[in-house]
């Protein structure tokens, strides 16, 4: 157990913006941060921190708590574990109360394997330093290699002693169990004889981004030999491959800063551009980038520079990580290295400054890139050629969000420049790309629905009789303005109250009943003339008797079930007492708001459908399928993170 005074130390140094900030691009809103969230995919921010409270809270996913919680969450820690790792971030050393054995043993397991790569990442880096061989063999390699020592020091390069089984022996003197060394890749078991398998090899330990050791890459230092090059890691519990970029301990801070992060193919390019100078790089070593290794890096910025060598496997790599990377919004650009140079070679020679010189002046954005390779590919061939019109087509029609439309044409225009194709027919074809997404996402949609069942046949937990269900469009229309009876002069964030809110996001028109959109009026009237919103007495005094007793009925109604269980959970997870008033009707709030956004992509939606039917001019046709799959997006995201909207919808 951790001592409570040492709990309550932590807690009043932990910043909860220095924190978040740690993983996440803060910006600076009113007294507030924002950013994206880092829990769930998207691309405006929804995540709000708040310095003041020291609590962050996502709009999107809904996903909240404080700075401990953002740990457990971000690094999947137990409460303990997140304590450990404040503790640690701000050099506090924890009081500990002895643990009973069975706690020791499941705490051991749980811990067992970061332990044991700690202890390994720090005997392989002693040796290197420390040992006669580890100076020999493995320092003079890295010395080669022109790697200094502080650098050395920085990424915690180490060397395994070419002794079959002497990091063996040491790991099990110091109390490491086989099992755990086997699953960590460290040794290996041949007819009952453990070895080492990273014999004689200099070691690159693959951190996360708060500086854990995750793995391994161990180089091979003979080059004649028939052994890989690198041994990594089996992936386990820690070490998973497409969820970890190299060097994103070292270089995220740079990145961050620099608003730009440039990706290498190898340990080494990381280690020699951090060594020039260059420090917001990290490797997807050896692999394709992945969807996560994409959304890691777009916490902290959305340019990605990839630098690849200019051979056929290079261009080939850097090539499956782009649709990925226009898919994800990313302003992706593209460098490719003189033959047989990698960054690491390059900046060794040329410097940090030729190094950026060449960077600047070979970056290439995605298509003109694909335009380039593509064109020296099919040369005269006009069956290649047709296939790379359409690899353009379909790739420029990635680009879906409706404010890259100027991007798009650019690129349309370009492209059949280049490819001497007439323009119309560019963009006819990039639309047919669009359309048959369109389709997909469509049949897609269906199959979800129809799997979905019928809301009449779930099973539904016995309720309590004065609980309203999440109802009619015309019960959430009620219940937007008792919110804004009630709450509408309360504080809905830092700048903004319920009623601004309310006002911003709510669009009246969509009322389907008259009197709520009358009241509704009537309340932003009385604010217009009176410069604040009407108090609860102007509705419950309500001159006409109908009226009145609808409005009492109305504000004197339960809170929905649902929902105000999810805020007592939120009290019980996050224990914030003091704003359980207030979270109550944010969530409320939240849920109300989703319906009427709901119901407004879905009109707008159903208004371009028509306009898609009678649109002529192939240019606008493209903007309308654009701006349609952005809606789709849209209401996916709401119903996603407000399921009772759709049991909403579906009654209607
Ligand atoms: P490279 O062969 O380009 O290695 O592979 P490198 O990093 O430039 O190393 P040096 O400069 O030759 O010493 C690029 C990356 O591919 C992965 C590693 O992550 C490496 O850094 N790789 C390569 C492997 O995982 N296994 C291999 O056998 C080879
Ligand atoms: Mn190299």
């Amino acid at each position: 157990m951790i001592n409570p005074a040492s709990i309550a130390e932590v807690m009043s140094r932990t910043d909860i913006v220095d924190v978040v900030g740690q993983f996440v691009r803060l910006k600076k809103r009113g007294t507030n941060y924002i950013a994206n969230c880092p829990f769930h995919n998207e691309k405006s921010p929804s995540f709000n921190v708040s310095p003041a409270k020291g609590i962050y809270k996502c709009f999107g996913c809904g996903k909240a708590g404080n700075a401990v919680s953002f740990i457990q969450e971000h690094e999947k820690l137990s409460y303990p574990e997140a304590m450990r790792w404040l503790a640690d971030y701000y050099k506090i050393t924890l009081q500990e109360t002895e643990r009973s054995p069975e706690q020791q043993l499941q705490q051991q397991a749980g811990e067992a394997l970061r332990i044991l790569n700690e202890y390994a990442a720090n005997y392989f880096h002693e040796t290197l330093l420390n040992t006669e061989e580890g100076q020999i063999i493995g320092m003079s390699y890295f010395r080669q290699r022109g790697f200094r020592k502080d650098i050395i020091e920085r990424f915690r390069l180490g060397y395994n002693p070419e002794h079959n089984e002497a990091f063996y022996q040491a790991s099990v003197a110091k109390g490491h169990s086989k099992e755990l060394l086997e699953k960590a890749g460290l040794i290996k078991n041949r007819n009952g004889i453990y070895y080492d398998v990273y014999r004689g090899r200099v070691i690159f330990p693959i951190q996360s981004m708060t500086g854990r050791i995750l793995g391994f890459g161990a180089r091979i230092l003979k080059s004649n030999e028939k052994a890989p090059k690198y041994i990594n890691s089996p992936e386990n519990e820690l070490y998973v491959k497409s969820k970890v970029l190299y060097g994103m301990f070292q270089s995220r801070t740079a990145i961050g800063k620099l608003d730009e992060c440039f990706l290498v193919e190898g340990y080494t390019d990381v280690i020699s551009l951090h060594q020039g100078g260059v420090e917001n790089v990290v490797s997807s070593s050896g692999t394709s980038l992945t969807e996560d290794q994409l959304r890691l890096i777009g916490q902290l910025t959305k340019n990605l520079t990839i630098l690849y060598d200019g051979d056929a496997a290079g261009i080939k790599a850097a090539l499956r990580g782009l649709d990925m990377a226009l898919g994800q919004s990313f302003n992706v650009q593209l460098v490719l290295l003189p033959d047989g140079e990698d960054p690491d070679s390059y900046i060794q020679k040329q410097g940090a400054s030729g190094f950026h010189e060449y960077v600047k002046g070979h970056k290439q954005d995605v298509i003109s890139f694909r335009l380039q390779i593509g064109l020296k590919d099919a040369g005269n061939d006009p069956i290649k050629k047709s296939k790379l019109v359409n690899e353009i087509a379909e790739s420029i029609s990635r680009i879906n969000k409706a404010e890259d439309f100027a991007l798009q044409n650019h690129y349309i225009r370009e492209a059949s420049d280049k490819l001497k194709v007439d323009e119309t027919g560019m963009v006819t074809l990039v639309n047919k790309y669009i359309r048959d997404r369109i389709e997909n996402d469509q049949k897609h949609q269906q199959r979800r629905e129809e799997a979905m069942p019928d809301p009449a046949e779930m099973e539904m937990p016995v309720e309590e009789p004065q609980v309203a269900k999440p109802g009619t469009g015309e019960e959430n229309e009620w219940g937007l303005l008792k919110v804004l009876v009630e709450f509408g002069h309360l504080a809905y964030d830092e700048t903004r109250t319920i009623s601004a809110v309310i006002e911003e996001q709510v669009d009246p028109a969509l009322f389907e009943n008259q009197l709520v959109g009358k009241l509704y009026n009537e309340y932003y009237d009385h604010r217009t003339h009176f410069g604040n919103v009407p108090e609860t007495h102007y509705f419950v005094n309500y001159p006409d008797k109908d009226i009145r007793e609808r409005l009492i009925s109305v504000l004197s109604t339960e809170r929905n079930k649902t929902e105000s269980d999810m805020s007592a959970n939120w009290k019980t997870k996050y224990g914030i007492e003091s704003n359980s008033d207030k979270l109550h009707y944010i969530n409320d709030l939240d849920s109300t708001l989703a319906y009427f956004e709901y119901k407004k992509i879905m009109m707008m939606q159903e208004d371009l459908l028509v306009r898609l039917q009678l649109e002529q001019d192939p240019l606008k046709l493209q903007r309308i399928q654009m701006k349609y799959l952005e809606l789709r997006k849209m209401d996916k995201e709401i119903l996603k993170h407000h399921p009772a909207v759709f049991r909403l919808m579906k009654h209607k």
